[in-house]
């Protein structure tokens, strides 16, 4: 049946050739919910909230914790647990970390971790801490203050994105990774996105409530948010996605994994 599903899904792609994206189902890991893609590795939570790891033809399930999110980056590979306490992977192990109580973290930054707080809290934790945590103790989280989201993703050059509770897309032109200092923040007209994911390189996806992907243009060093959202078109609805090396990874409401390239 998912087969014949993600069969249906090329055609789709196909149909609709004059959008240049091309996908395909990645390796079959059964139901998948979020994805993170990052220096060339991917990890991936399931529905059962197990997290696993892409390696040559195989999925790997890290280990029998169960997370909500996990992410992989610059800072290495974090996530945040069912219920909302943070790990680092060190040694090949997740070793839990101490500090708020967080429903999502990113390890995309430049060397620093950022995610949101269980009250919807941008918080952001410094690279010298995040690069060094290595055995139990506590985290010292910043708050980015008057900054209120639910999915918090940073690139090391281009600026962070979030989303807040009431859907609308953030944009913090820099976070500075010693300090959690932020600078320009501004908010990102016509969206209602439920999560949006900056890649290493700068570029920007988004997951609107539908289930809908949509890319960010119009980005350059003078105009940093961009200047509007194009749809990358689906044929069936998207739960998460996530930008590294030139492929969109998606995850369908279905559990499936495609890979797609522009
Ligand atoms: C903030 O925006 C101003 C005006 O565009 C720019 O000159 C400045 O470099 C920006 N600051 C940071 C830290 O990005």
């Amino acid at each position: 049946m998912k087969a014949v599903t993600a069969f249906l899904l090329v055609l789709g792609y196909l149909a609709l050739s004059d959008a240049a994206w091309n996908c395909q189902e990645a390796l079959r890991l059964s139901s998948a919910a979020q994805i993170d893609a990052g220096h060339g590795r991917v990890v991936v939570t399931t529905t059962s909230r197990y997290p696993y790891t892409l390696i040559g033809n195989s999925w790997y399930r890290l280990t029998t914790l169960r997370f909500k999110h996990v992410s992989v980056g610059p800072a290495g590979l974090w996530g945040s647990d069912t219920s909302n306490r943070v790990y680092k992977y060190v040694a090949g192990n997740f070793l839990q970390t101490r500090g708020p109580s967080m429903q999502q973290v990113d390890a995309g930054g430049d060397d620093q971790v950022v995610g949101a707080t269980t009250s919807s809290y941008a918080s952001c934790l410094i690279s010298s801490s995040a690069l060094a945590y290595s055995r139990l103790g506590y985290l010292r989280w910043r708050l980015n203050t008057g900054l209120r989201l639910r999915y918090y993703s940073c690139s090391p050059a281009d600026g962070c994105w979030g989303v807040d509770n009431r859907y609308r897309v953030h944009f913090v032109e820099s976070v500075a990774p010693s300090t959690c200092t932020t600078a320009n923040r501004s908010t990102v007209t016509g969206s209602n996105m439920k999560m949006v994911e900056v890649g290493t390189d700068g570029k920007v996806f988004a997951v609107n409530r539908l289930g809908n992907v949509y890319q960010r243009l119009g980005i350059t060093n003078r105009r940093r948010q961009g200047t509007r959202w194009v749809q990358v078109p689906m044929c069936m609805r998207i739960r998460h996605v996530s930008w590294d090396l030139g492929k969109l990874w998606v995850v369908t409401n279905s559990g499936l994994i495609m890979k797609c390239t522009p």
